[in-house]
């Protein structure tokens, strides 16, 4: 059942965050499905420009269609990853999309504040709900490259004017983390005090945490041991997602450790079958495995087990 976050956010707020899971193609679709149908957790498909252009975003609306069929049981948002205004336009005209992300965080203040606000004014007239970006991450974004030397923390003296003046129905923050797989150097981490003082600003407003893949260091060693190099790869500690949800994060957004799954998986697949080339072999340990590593990342955000308490408050 698509619904918007609107509902799923009320629900989790203070008490646990939902995993927004990016998906490109049917095996990841059917590894989230049946990870989060195990694991009993509402969650969010994130769907990037790159992957509506990826095969088609016809295409994956009929994947994520199908497996709304598939997962009777299955509740969750469908939203738009950094959008851009006429990618969100488009997605607002569709009808599919339940929610969308403008991410205007690299324009100037006021820029971001106008740009926000007529996304929000064309998406609140059909019934979708609107994530906005206030601060810039580190590492590389889907339209505009940051310096990690330069990346601006969200300044939570500007949260309150910019959620009110823009009319966003929730905040992605940036406090330390980054996008892809190298987000930290030394003993940096996760700034819960920049965290603290939003909240203060924005209490009972929902927060978004975008880079929050763990980049566990197992699954690294695996890659690299299987012809990889990803040396030097570091990632949020998940252990600390439950202290960031009692902050007023509800959606935390995790796209690289997927795709530490599929590369982990394949690596090893052609290693140890070097011999095969039926896509559908290694393609069938993928579902398997990613559903297995949604169920485990549900665990840890806290949504796992909320579906029947979802289900029950969605009527
Ligand atoms: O934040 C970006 C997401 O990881 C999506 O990545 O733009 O390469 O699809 P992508
Ligand atoms: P990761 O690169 O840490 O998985 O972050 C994904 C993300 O923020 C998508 O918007
Ligand atoms: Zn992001």
């Amino acid at each position: 059942m698509i619904v918007t976050t609107k509902k799923l956010f009320e629900l989790a707020y203070g008490k646990y965050a939902l995993g927004a899971y990016n998906i490109n193609n049917a095996e990841q679709t059917m590894g989230l499905f049946r990870g989060c149908v195990d694991s009993q957790a509402p969650f969010i498909i994130q769907i990037s420009k790159g992957a509506r252009s990826y095969t088609d975003k016809l295409m994956l609306e009929a994947i994520i269609r199908a497996a709304d069929q598939i997962f009777p049981q299955a509740v969750f948002a469908v939203h738009l990853d950094h959008g851009d205004e006429k990618t969100c336009m488009d997605c607002i005209a569709s009808g599919f999309y339940s929610s969308v992300m403008i991410d205007a965080s690299h324009e100037a203040y006021e820029k971001n504040i106008e740009i926000t606000k007529r996304v929000v004014d064309a998406a609140h007239a059909r019934g979708i709900v609107v994530e906005a970006e206030l601060g810039q991450l580190g590492g590389v974004e889907e339209h505009v490259a940051v310096d990690e030397a330069n990346a601006k923390l969200t300044d939570p003296n500007q949260a309150k004017d910019f959620v009110t003046r823009s009319g966003c129905d929730s905040l992605a923050c940036a406090i330390g983390t980054s996008h892809g797989a190298f987000k930290f150097s030394g003993t940096q981490g996760l700034r819960f005090d920049v965290l603290v003082e939003i909240q203060k600003r924005l209490p009972g407003f929902p927060l978004v945490m975008h880079g929050s893949s763990s980049v566990p260091q197992e699954e690294v060693a695996r890659i690299n041991a299987a012809g990889g190099r990803l040396a030097g790869a570091k990632g949020v500690d998940a252990n600390q997602f439950r202290r960031a949800a009692e902050l007023g994060v509800t959606k935390i957004n995790i796209d690289t450790d997927g795709r530490l799954v599929w590369t982990r998986v394949h690596r090893e697949f052609f290693r140890d079958f070097p011999e095969k080339f039926d896509l559908r072999d290694p393609g069938k340990v993928f579902m398997a495995e990613y559903a297995r590593f949604i169920a485990a990342k549900n665990e840890k955000l806290g949504s796992a087990g909320q579906l029947a308490a979802v289900r029950a408050a969605l009527g």
